[in-house]
């Protein structure tokens, strides 16, 4: 099969969700815009007879790392180097921006692509989802959340600056912004998505596991569709417990990945769960 790359823009949104939609993922098409707001020439389709068989995108964290997302290749286009070749793409680009270290969250299929480009893993990540009946939309009204506070313990958690991403998280589904206070300190915080299949619960932090209960209690308060997802931190202590408590499933592994040096792992024992595999 002949194909070209080429740099992804937003008439390919489209295209990208139908790819997405086979893979049965659950991002929007604002998800899509996130990431070409962010890096408008590092987002890549690949194209074969005028048709996209595939996409990879990337954000950048403050020049400390960068996240690779959304890589999908077309069922009938898999196994003949698509996604190995977007992928490369990626990487001399990021190379390009002079970006020590890339990272992302790998599927099972995914994983072997990533440990022949020099990928390496760093621990594991669980989807874990939640089937019940709808529950009436009537989500309580917001209370505000101290968003600078929030957004700077956050540097020091995810271990870059997110903060154009969570605000636009925010100001998409501000009923998912939550935080909660421990003796005065901010002990706690979550957002959310309201994605295409399910409500995704992440980035999902807490000092304790009274403020990581009570944060995951009123996010569910809040989330009304029949289907809830949240991708569990492994070096958490507390999330695996609280989310088998609630009645979630376990859904599939992810694994955390990282490509050259990794200076700024942030503190992941303190994420209960990540923003998404896409976004980390
Ligand atoms: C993971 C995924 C992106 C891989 O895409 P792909 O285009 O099939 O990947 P490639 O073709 O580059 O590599 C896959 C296999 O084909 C082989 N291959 C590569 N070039 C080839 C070629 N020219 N001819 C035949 N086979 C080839 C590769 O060696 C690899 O096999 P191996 O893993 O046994 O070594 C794709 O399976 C997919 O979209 N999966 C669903 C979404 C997903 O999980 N994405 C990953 C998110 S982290």
């Amino acid at each position: 099969m002949d194909f070209h790359l080429r740099v992804m823009t937003a008439a390919d949104i489209p295209a990208g969700m139908r790819l997405k939609e086979i893979a049965g993922w659950n991002q929007t098409r604002g998800d899509w815009k996130r990431f070409l707001r962010a890096s408008p020439a590092g987002c890549f389709v690949a194209e074969s007879e005028g048709r996209v068989v595939g996409t990879a995108a990337t954000i950048a964290y403050e020049g400390r790392f960068a996240w690779i997302g959304m890589v999908l290749v077309d069922p009938a286009a898999r196994g003949q180097g698509v996604g190995t070749k977007l992928l490369e793409k990626t990487i001399e680009y990021l190379d390009g921006c002079g970006i020590p270290s890339m990272k992302l969250d790998a599927t099972p299929q995914g994983k072997p692509l990533y440990e022949k480009l020099g990928f390496v893993s760093e621990y594991e990540i669980e989807r874990w989802h939640l089937r019940r009946a709808p529950a009436p939309n009537a989500v309580p009204e917001a209370n505000p959340v101290e968003l600078e506070e929030v957004l700077q313990l956050d540097r020091d958690i995810f271990g870059a600056d997110r903060a154009v991403l969570l605000r636009s998280v925010a100001q998409d589904a501000p009923e998912f912004a939550l935080q909660t206070r421990s003796e005065g300190r901010l002990a706690g915080y979550a957002f959310g998505r309201r994605g295409s299949r399910a409500d995704h619960l992440g980035p999902w932090v807490a000092q304790d596991e009274i403020s990581a209960r009570s944060i995951f209690d009123e996010f569910l308060r809040r989330s009304c569709q029949p289907m809830v997802f949240v991708d569990g931190m492994r070096p958490n202590p507390w999330v695996i417990g609280l989310v088998r408590d609630h009645g979630f499933e376990y859904a599939r592994p992810l694994t955390r990945m990282v490509r050259g040096r990794n200076d700024f792992p942030g503190r992941p024992e303190l994420q209960c769960a990540v923003l998404g595999p896409e976004f980390g």
